[in-house]
């Protein structure tokens, strides 16, 4: 692509519409009009700063209103530039500068955007392991809460089959020693009964196992999930608006993970460790009495250790996730500002950085396995004094121990502090693996669910039979500090258009939220058709009274056309049919099937409503739109059938469509809910094209400012929408 070059004196702003590129649109950033004109005068404007600062600016936008103030003027479209000059002369040569629409939706870098998400999960991480490094350990009401997700039967057997594991294969040690004691009689007898404690403790063995994996964690990860899910599922909006995406996340990645591996291993380990520790100390104890009076000192030492161990090696994973974090943030940064590292020439800094970064992560992994080295040291050092007693006793008291006893004792110490480490270190693992129950218990203890007992009234099954809306004195608020409401009253008769307009932050949105009840009021009473919607639950209340319609148009590319637009799938094809035809989408899905030949797609059997969503050409930003719009049709249109008239919410559908889209969205309105009798509430910036569908004596416009209703304006005349859109 080659632009014209520009001439030299005079510094230009450019105004390119790109279609598969619009991220820096001006009009995009959710400001209202007046703020948006405002910030572009400041700064783009005769006498903006830009223009004093004689500065050259390349702005990508596709609103026209932009393009005036700019010198010089690309056009883009099929991959090339289509037009270029003065505005004044593209004008003129062509109008199709006013049917600009968006086609696709790169917010961003969708590599980049996902490893920031991926950021943003790791220093969440290393947060909560922060937060967990505070726990006290062995906390017994952890382990309750954590016992009480599986049944009582599997529980006894985690506890019965590492019994009898621990058992035999101790055992066999004792056998041998009253074997040799016997001095090489019943040998036969003795081969019998060692091979039969062998396969008796390989049995266990496998049973420990299949206990663990097959009953144990499925049961256990399967429950918590699911409570897990509950509790987030059933979150208010005010839940997720306060809480981080990446928190909310690591518990269904991270502390599920723990909970489906890391948990139940780490906890059969313990309870076979000590087990069997205690059944080589009991053995020992048999082989060598004395040596039960050095247990406390034992026991002793092995508390120490184990605290010592425990506390420095979850210090250190935190200290691995903090430097890890780091190494996963420099990276980034210098990705994301590559442009500026470069034009500064700082690449070799940037370098440097990351090269420190990263050899500053591998410390603790270091000092991870020196503590480890450490542990063992240890653990050898306390087996060899206790070895040490054993022989000394053993010299001490020459005659009155046999040869069996000794080889016995000391065999076991060989194993003994084998034990010891895997019990240390498997306890750590226990310990840093129960903070995903910790913090799991912490959830369900601190998050409100959505809904209250109150709402469990069953309305009449032809509620709502007319849409009539008498919202009364109402306030809300997201945080208990400021209210986003404050007295709002209005009555919408049934079957009336409500335009509600206002700047950003008016509360547009929060009103519709509190007619859904994502967000519950502080006062005052909503009242649909004469009951307060306060008492319906809330699968009624969105099902069949509240049909909505937001500015970002949900789409599942994995599921069916006719799932993405009916989810119930109880909608006759016929309906979807005149729908998706209505909203000009059926011509879209008819033809941009790449996988179904002519035929297959014919009309008649719609085989097109079971294929995938992804199989179909993409929808662009403004069809989007368009489906979601679609789907509430289908919605309205099965809900009419069976009496009743839900009252439609859309909130600011038509700011990312172009003019032309922007009407046909208004007709469908016109044409499918108001002729039909249907309730509408519009919040919407862009009032123009509003006018042509409006009729004075029905329909109302409200204007909001600061969470109050500031002016109700009913009786429409063609200067209205002209003066509101000064204000909004
Ligand atoms: N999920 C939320 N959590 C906290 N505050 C919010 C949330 N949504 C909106 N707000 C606040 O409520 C006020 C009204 O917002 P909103 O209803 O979205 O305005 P509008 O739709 O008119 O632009 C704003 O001050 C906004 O900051
Ligand atoms: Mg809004």
């Amino acid at each position: 692509m080659t632009l014209n070059p520009f001439p030299t004196q005079i510094r230009h702003k450019l105004v390119v519409e790109d279609s598969t590129c619009p991220g820096d649109n001006v009009s995009e950033c959710g400001l209202d009009g007046e703020t948006e004109k405002i910030v572009f005068g400041n700064l783009f404007g005769p006498i903006g700063l830009i223009r004093r600062l004689k500065t050259t600016v390349v702005l990508v936008s596709n609103s026209s209103q932009y393009f005036e103030a700019a010198d010089h003027v690309v056009v883009l479209g099929e991959h090339r530039v289509l037009e270029q000059g003065s505005w004044e002369n593209i004008k003129i040569k062509t109008g199709s500068i006013f049917k600009f629409s968006k086609s696709h939706d790169f917010k961003d870098n969708p590599v980049l955007s996902a490893n920031f998400d991926k950021l943003s999960t790791q220093v969440q991480v290393k947060m909560e392991t922060e937060a967990d490094l505070a726990r006290r350990t062995g906390d017994p009401a952890l382990y309750a809460y954590y016992f009480r997700s599986v049944r009582l039967s599997n529980l006894l057997f985690l506890i019965v089959m590492p019994t009898l594991y621990a058992f035999f294969i101790t055992f066999s040690h004792y056998w041998v020693q009253l074997w040799t004691e016997v001095g090489g009689k019943s040998t036969w007898l003795y081969t019998t009964g060692y091979v039969f404690i062998s396969i008796m403790s390989w049995s266990s063995t496998c049973a420990q196992m299949w206990c663990l994996f097959i009953r144990f964690a499925p049961q256990s990860g399967w429950r918590l999930h699911e409570r897990l899910l509950n509790i987030i599922t059933s979150a208010p909006l005010s839940y997720f608006s306060q809480t981080e995406n990446g928190a909310i996340l690591n518990r269904f990645s991270q502390d599920i993970q723990f909970i489906d591996n890391q948990l139940p291993s780490a906890l059969q380990t313990v309870v076979v460790q000590i087990l069997k520790l205690v059944m080589q100390v009991i053995l020992l104890c048999i082989a060598q009495k004395w040596l039960a009076v050095s247990l406390p000192a034992c026991i002793f030492v092995l508390y120490v250790v184990q605290k010592v161990y425990l506390r420095t090696s979850r210090q250190l994973r935190f200290l691995e996730l903090r430097s890890r974090a780091g190494v996963f943030s420099s990276f980034l940064d210098s990705i994301e500002g590559l442009e500026t590292i470069r034009a500064f020439g700082w690449l070799e800094t940037v370098r440097r950085d990351n090269a420190h970064r990263l050899d500053d992560a591998q410390r603790p992994e270091f000092l991870l396995l020196c503590l480890q080295r450490w542990l063992n040291i240890v653990l050898d050092l306390l087996a060899a004094v206790v070895a040490a007693s054993v022989l000394g006793i053993a010299v001490g008291l020459r005659g009155h121990v046999s040869g069996g006893q000794i080889g016995v004792a000391l065999n076991i110490m060989l194993v003994v502090n084998g034990t010891l480490l895997k019990l240390v270190v498997s306890w750590t693992n226990l310990e840093n693996s129960l903070g995903a129950i910790s913090r799991l218990k912490f959830l369900e203890m601190t998050t409100p669910s959505e809904g209250d007992t109150l709402s469990n009234l069953d309305p009449p099954a032809n509620w709502p039979p007319r849409g009539q809306l008498e919202i009364k004195n109402i306030s809300a608020s997201y945080q208990a500090s400021s209210l986003v409401l404050k007295n709002v009253n209005l009555d919408v008769t049934a079957g009336q258009k409500l335009i509600v307009c206002g700047r950003t932050g008016s509360g547009k949105s929060t009103l519709l939220s509190v007619l859904l009840r994502l967000l519950e009021l502080r006062s005052g009473t909503v009242e649909l058709d004469g009951i307060d919607i306060k008492h319906v639950s809330l699968d009624v209340l969105r099902r069949r009274c509240f049909i909505a319609v937001t500015q970002d148009a949900l789409l599942m590319p994995n599921e069916t056309l006719r799932f993405n637009l009916d989810p119930d799938l109880s909608t006759p094809d016929d309906l979807i049919t005149h729908a998706l035809s209505k909203t000009g989408l059926l011509a879209h899905f008819l033809t941009g099937n790449t996988q179904l030949s002519a035929e297959a797609a014919s009309f008649v059997d719609h085989p097109i409503f079971d294929q995938k969503l992804s199989l179909f050409k993409e929808l662009s930003v403004g069809q989007c739109q368009l489906f979601a719009l679609c789907r509430a049709l289908v919605k309205v249109i099965s809900l009419r059938a069976s009496g009743l008239k839900p009252v439609i919410l859309l909130d600011e559908i038509t700011s990312s469509l172009d003019t032309a889209t922007e009407s046909t969205v208004h007709s469908v309105i016109d044409d499918e809910f108001t002729r039909n009798g249907h309730t509408v509430i519009i919040v919407a910036h862009r009032l123009g094209a509003l006018e042509a569908h409006t009729k004075p004596e029905r329909d109302m416009v409200v204007l909001m400012a600061d969470g109050r209703v500031q002016e109700v304006i009913k009786d429409l005349g063609p200067d209205t929408f002209q003066n509101l859109a000064k204000i909004a």
